[in-house]
């Protein structure tokens, strides 16, 4: 039969001291001379004391140490190196604090993980939502035609550019999940170069000047930039990046409205580029949300309009995979003003 841990515990310590009490009698009696009785007594006190305080401490610390060294061979987590002898009070302050920082640590986990596990569902939810509507359509069309729609020449083609128009909507929601994935797993693959930015910010304004004059909204520069100012970044991608913000001012901006691009000097080594609209502006409690996937201030409205939400999403992880800032500003019903930094070429 085993026997109990303090039972061995209190008999090895017993063995230890009987030991030693009855080595320090004999030595005393053998050692002083025996009619000097008080001489033997003034030994025997203090050494008696100082050996069973000795051992009784040595069988203490013993005792400890062995069971916090069970604990960290258990416990795989713990660091067993973090486990020294000097004494058994600190070892049980370090065992302590390792238990602390590690539950610490794996709270964070936890959250990190719950947190990232309903971003994905969200995520899944809202790219089948957002798949469903023109793919519902298509389909629609197509069954139509299928069922003899075919027949009718004036019927025929109307059906079919406007399943042509739901493809199309699938195409551009997909090539932006596309992008948004390569930027997340890729990320800061750039490809840096320096170029006139006031260039690329005219190119945009060409490509969407159709676009604007639609809604009758003028897109300009806020002053006249009749020379170059070169910056380095993934031209590319800060393209995308004007695309979208300058999109968005026309289709969130008033009809006769203007967009505004400007460029400052913002640190010693960065620019700021802004684009600012006086359209319908933002609340602010949707703002610190909109770079959010699929998220749309105004649900149907954007729909009308055509956006999934992805947009500006894209431009912030384009922004962030620089290095630089983005900054919004935002006052419902008059306006907003998007910006972002840029390096100076040197
Ligand atoms: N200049 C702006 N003025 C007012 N609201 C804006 C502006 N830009 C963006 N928003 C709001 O932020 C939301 C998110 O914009 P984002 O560009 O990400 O998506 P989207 O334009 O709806 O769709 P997508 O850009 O994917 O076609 C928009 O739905 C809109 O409500
Ligand atoms: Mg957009």
């Amino acid at each position: 039969m085993k026997l109990k841990k303090t039972y061995s515990f209190s008999l090895l310590s017993s063995v230890y001291l009987t030991i030693s009490l009855v080595l320090i009698g004999a030595l005393i009696y053998f050692l002083f001379p025996e009619d000097n009785k008080l001489l033997r007594l003034i030994i025997f006190f203090p050494t008696v004391f100082i050996v069973v305080f000795l051992i009784i401490q040595y069988r203490t610390e013993q005792f400890i140490y062995d069971r916090l060294k069970k604990i960290y061979d258990e416990v795989s987590v713990l660091n067993e190196d973090e486990l020294t002898r000097v004494s058994a009070t600190t070892d049980i302050d370090s065992l302590s604090n390792s238990v602390k920082n590690y539950v610490q640590g794996k709270r964070i986990e936890i959250k990190n993980l719950t947190d990232r596990d309903s971003f994905r569902k969200d995520f899944l939810g809202n790219v089948s939502h957002e798949l469903k509507t023109p793919l519902f359509t298509v389909q629609g069309y197509i069954l139509t035609l299928i069922e003899g729609a075919i027949n009718d020449k004036l019927i025929r083609d109307k059906y079919l550019s406007r399943a042509n128009k739901g493809v199309e909507r699938l195409v551009a929601i997909v090539k932006d999940l596309d992008m948004i994935a390569k930027l997340e797993t890729e990320g800061l693959k750039m490809n840096y170069e320096v170029f006139n930015i006031i260039d690329l910010i005219q190119n945009v304004f060409d490509l969407f000047e159709m676009k604007a004059k639609k809604r009758n909204i003028s897109l300009q520069f806020d002053k006249l930039y009749d020379y170059p100012i070169f910056v380095k970044a993934d031209k590319e991608r800060i393209e995308q990046v004007l695309i979208n913000l300058i999109v968005n001012s026309i289709k969130y901006g008033k009809t006769n409205g203007v967009t505004t691009v400007g460029l400052e000097s913002y640190t010693e080594d960065q620019f700021i580029l802004k684009v600012i609209d006086n359209g319908e502006g933002i609340k602010q409690e949707h703002i610190p949300r909109l770079f959010e996937r699929f998220y749309r201030v105004d649900q149907s409205r954007s729909r009308e309009q055509g956006g999934s939400g992805l947009g500006l999403s894209i431009v912030k992880h384009i922004v962030e995979a620089h290095n630089e800032t983005m900054l919004i500003n935002s006052v419902f019903k008059e306006g907003s003003e998007f910006s972002f930094t840029l390096k100076k070429a040197k």
